[in-house]
C-alpha cells in the first residue's frame, strides 16, 4: 500500500486511505506535499483544522462540503486560447500535417476542465479548415466541470483571450453571457474520465493534455505518457502544457514535432 511506512500510517496516510475507502477518491498518483498542503488549507478554512477523521465523516454526509473539497483539490483553472503561441503552432504546423493524413480527425482533450480547451480547438478547426466531421472527446474526472463544459455558457471575463472575430462567430450573447453555438458543440462529446484509472480511447490523431499532470507523481506521469502513446495512431500528436516536457519521450517512442508537441513514431 502506497502510503504506509513500516506498518504504521500517519494521520495524512490514514486520511488518504479513508478517502479511497469511503469516498472513492484515490490520491495515490498525486504528489503528497501539494495534496497535503491543499487539504490542510481547506480544512483550516472550513473549521476542521488537523481533524482528518471528522472531515471525512462530514464529507460522507454533506455533499456540498465534499464538492468543495473536490473543487479545491482539482484546481480547474482554464482559459480560452491559453498560451496563444502554442495554439498558433497547432493551427499552422501541426493540424495541416495531421489533416493531410486523415480528413476526419479523432481528437481527445484530456483534463478539459470547464471546456475552454476543446472549444478553442473546435474554433480553430472550424475557422481554418471548416467544420468537417472531426470528433472531439473532452473529458475530466470532476463532474462539476464536465457539466459546465457541456453547458458551454461563460461570463464576459471568462471569454477574455478569445479573439473578437471568434466571439462574434461562435457564441450567442445573451444577458452578458456568452453561449457556445450548437454548430461548434456538435462534434464534441463531454464525458467523465479518470486518467489514472479508466480505459483510454484508441487510434487518436491528436491528444491535448495540458496543465493536468502538475500534481502527478513522476511514476504516474510516465504511465500516463505511455498510455497516451498507445492511444495515438502512428504519426499522431500529443500536445502538452507549456511547462510539461516529457523527459523519457524518446524511450517511450515519441519524436519532437515542435516544442511541447510529441509525435508517435
Ligand atoms: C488546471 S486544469 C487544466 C484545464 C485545461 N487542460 C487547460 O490547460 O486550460 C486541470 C484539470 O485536470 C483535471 N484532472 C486532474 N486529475 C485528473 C485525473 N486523474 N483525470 C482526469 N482529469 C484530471 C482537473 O479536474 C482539472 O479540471
Amino acid at each position: 500500500m502506497e502510503y504506509v511506512r513500516g506498518d504504521v500510517m500517519d494521520n495524512y496516510e490514514k486520511f488518504v486511505s479513508d478517502l479511497k475507502q469511503y469516498l472513492n477518491i484515490d490520491l495515490a498518483g498525486y504528489k503528497r506535499q501539494q495534496m497535503e498542503r491543499r487539504t490542510n488549507a481547506l480544512m483550516g478554512t472550513l473549521g476542521y483544522k488537523g481533524n482528518y477523521n471528522e472531515f471525512v465523516r462530514v464529507m460522507r454526509t454533506d455533499k456540498e462540503i465534499f464538492n468543495r473539497f473536490l473543487n479545491h483539490m482539482t484546481i480547474n483553472v482554464s482559459e480560452f486560447f491559453r498560451n496563444p503561441q502554442q495554439w498558433e503552432k497547432l493551427e499552422k504546423n501541426i493540424l495541416p500535417s495531421l489533416l493531410s493524413e486523415s480528413a476526419n480527425l479523432k481528437i481527445w482533450s484530456a483534463g478539459c476542465s470547464t471546456g475552454e480547451e476543446p472549444y478553442t480547438l473546435a474554433m480553430i478547426l472550424a475557422e481554418s479548415f471548416g467544420f468537417g466531421k472531426h470528433t472531439i472527446l473532452a473529458t475530466d474526472f470532476d463532474n462539476t466541470v464536465v457539466a459546465k463544459a457541456s453547458e458551454g455558457v461563460y461570463l464576459k471575463k471568462e471569454v477574455q483571450g478569445t479573439p473578437e472575430k471568434y466571439l462574434h462567430k461562435y457564441f450567442d450573447v445573451q444577458d452578458d453571457k456568452y453561449k457556445v453555438k450548437d454548430e461548434l458543440k456538435k462534434n464534441i462529446t463531454f464525458k467523465n474520465h479518470n486518467l489514472l484509472r479508466d480505459d483510454f480511447p484508441v487510434a487518436l490523431d491528436l491528444i491535448i493534455c495540458r496543465n493536468v499532470v502538475i500534481y502527478f507523481k513522476e511514476d504516474a506521469k510516465s504511465i500516463l505518457y505511455y498510455n497516451f502513446h498507445k492511444a495515438l495512431r502512428r504519426g499522431g500528436i500529443l500536445f502538452t502544457g507549456s511547462t510539461e516536457q516529457i523527459l523519457q519521450a524518446r524511450s517511450i517512442g515519441y519524436s519532437t514535432a515542435d516544442t511541447f508537441f510529441y509525435k508517435k513514431n
